[in-house]
């Protein structure tokens, strides 16, 4: 279904998110037929050139991000003709009356604020005092929003100074990947699930994004933030959340919102031997320390933790979070594993197992629980587990290849004024409040990360953290 005609202005529309991801998600849903040809995106930046010269960079980001199959030359000539260019300065007066004079009065507008944080204050101010932003536009931010409680409350209060919290959407781009939405509708669409899905049942939890990249270009920015706050703090946070929440009585923004806010304030404090940071050692790629060009970095590149929700549903459950760059395999996943049945009849040699529900985000989206039978055989009760295996893409065929990757459905939602996958500000202080003090904790007792090798699962300390509970992290695979 289109969305409705719309002016996006993407401040930072020269950037590296904009030629990655904003504009090539954009022509996607354009070829798709969900973007109609009346809808304008004006790139906004410092660069001084033209429309003519943004419009090439624009075909450039669509060869290299699109796949070939959608890159059809009418449909990149009609998406272009949607494109337009303001230079404009951010913290100054040059090019906002030229926006200004862009902006159509009976469209759907939005802000794309693709820039640092420390601009967000400028640009919103600047779109009140131009008189540029209608009361109904939509303002959206990317993290990191913060990074830390006060710098949080700083960057909301800048906004809210200019906007309502309705205008407001605050990306995660996890939301807006296909199995986290489908975590949520297999919780709440099934009624398998959800009697078991309490303390009394679930054993614990496992929450894994691994990822086999390093720090890349972006060591300063890394070394500034590490794991916690580039991903638990957002990203592990947000599936948590959704793991554990409580079923909202709608599917609407604020009801999903409340009920995700609770589950952090429910969060307790982690104890500090209940967190292993790691740094990735020189190996085949340079190390950590390498990367971010600083040897005496105390920054973690890898984090495990293991966390209690003190709530009815979950006292007495542990999450366990882990995420790190350079391990053995790109894999994120949720991982419920419940409890052995109270008692086995088959006696102690037919052996216990428990169900595992895995809902695995990337790569090969699906669904696996896994079973117990009996051992195929003559040779007696024997049980043994067998997966019940639905992978989207077998399931799904062309359709799952045909996904909407996370920020063209984000950004077609911002169209359409729903906000449920987006972090609402009193969600985000939460996640900085509980995530704070243990950052705080490390810094002040010095305490530096454990090494791990590049390609494996993560520090041996890592292990432990696990072992000495009686239990064992998921295989990377
Ligand atoms: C970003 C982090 O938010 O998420 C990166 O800043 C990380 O460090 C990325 O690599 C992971 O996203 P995805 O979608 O590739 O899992």
């Amino acid at each position: 279904i289109p969305v409705d005609a719309f002016d996006l202005v993407i401040f930072g529309g020269t950037g590296d998110l904009a030629r990655r991801k904003i504009l090539p998600g954009l022509y996607r849903r354009f070829w798709a037929g969900q973007m109609p040809d009346e809808a304008r995106i004006i790139g906004a930046a410092r660069t001084d050139q033209d429309v003519a010269a943004f419009r090439t960079m624009v075909a450039e980001a669509i060869a290299e991000f699109v796949s070939e199959r959608k890159r059809d030359a009418d449909c990149i000539k009609r998406f272009l003709d949607c494109i337009d260019y303001v230079t404009l300065d951010a913290r100054g007066e040059a090019g906002w009356k030229e926006l200004k004079s862009k902006c159509r009065a009976n469209t759907v507008q939005a802000f794309y604020f693709s820039v640092g944080p420390g601009l967000f204050g400028d640009i919103a101010e600047r779109l009140r005092s131009f008189k540029i932003a209608r009361q109904d536009a939509r303002i959206v931010v990317e993290k990191p929003f913060g990074r830390d409680l006060a710098t949080a409350k700083e960057l909301n209060r800048e906004l809210s100074a200019n906007f309502d919290e309705s205008q407001i959407y605050r990306i995660d781009h996890y939301l807006g990947k296909e199995t986290v939405q489908n975590l949520m509708a297999v919780r709440f669409g099934n009624v398998l699930f959800e009697p078991l899905w309490n303390a009394q049942y679930v054993d614990h939890v496992q929450i894994t994004v691994a990822e086999t990249v390093g720090v890349g270009g972006r060591g300063a920015y890394y070394d500034k933030s590490g794991a916690m706050r580039d991903m638990v703090q957002n990203h592990l946070m947000q599936l948590l959340c959704l793991t554990a929440m409580e079923p909202p009585a709608k599917f609407d923004p604020d009801a999903v919102r409340d009920e995700k806010l609770k589950v952090i304030r429910a969060l307790d404090p982690v104890e500090a031997d209940d967190i292993v940071r790691g740094q990735y050692r020189e190996g085949a790629e340079p190390g950590y320390l390498q990367d971010v060009e600083n040897p005496d970095s105390r920054t973690e590149s890898f984090i495990a933790l293991k966390c209690h929700i003190s709530n009815w549903r979950w006292k007495g459950t542990p999450f366990y979070l882990r995420t790190g760059k350079r391990m053995a395999a790109r894999m994120s996943e949720i991982v419920v594993h419940f409890k052995p049945t109270p008692h086995s009849i088959f006696g102690e040699e037919a052996g216990t197992k428990a169900n595992v529900l895995s809902i695995r985000l990337q790569p090969d989206e699906g669904i696996d629980l896994s079973v117990t039978i009996k051992e195929p055989g003559p040779g007696g009760m024997r049980l043994m587990d067998v997966p019940l295996d639905m992978s989207f893409a077998e399931a799904l065929g062309e359709e799952a290849a045909d996904m909407p990757d996370a920020y063209e459905r984000l950004i077609m939602d911002v169209m359409r004024g729903n906000q449920t996958l987006f972090m609402r500000g009193d969600e985000v202080e939460a996640a900085w409040a509980w995530t704070d003090p243990l950052i705080e904790a490390w810094t002040r007792r010095g305490s530096k990360p454990c090494s791990y090798a590049q390609g494996s699962t993560g520090p041996e300390e890592a292990m432990m953290l696990m072992h000495k509970d009686r239990r064992r992290w998921r295989e990377l695979e």
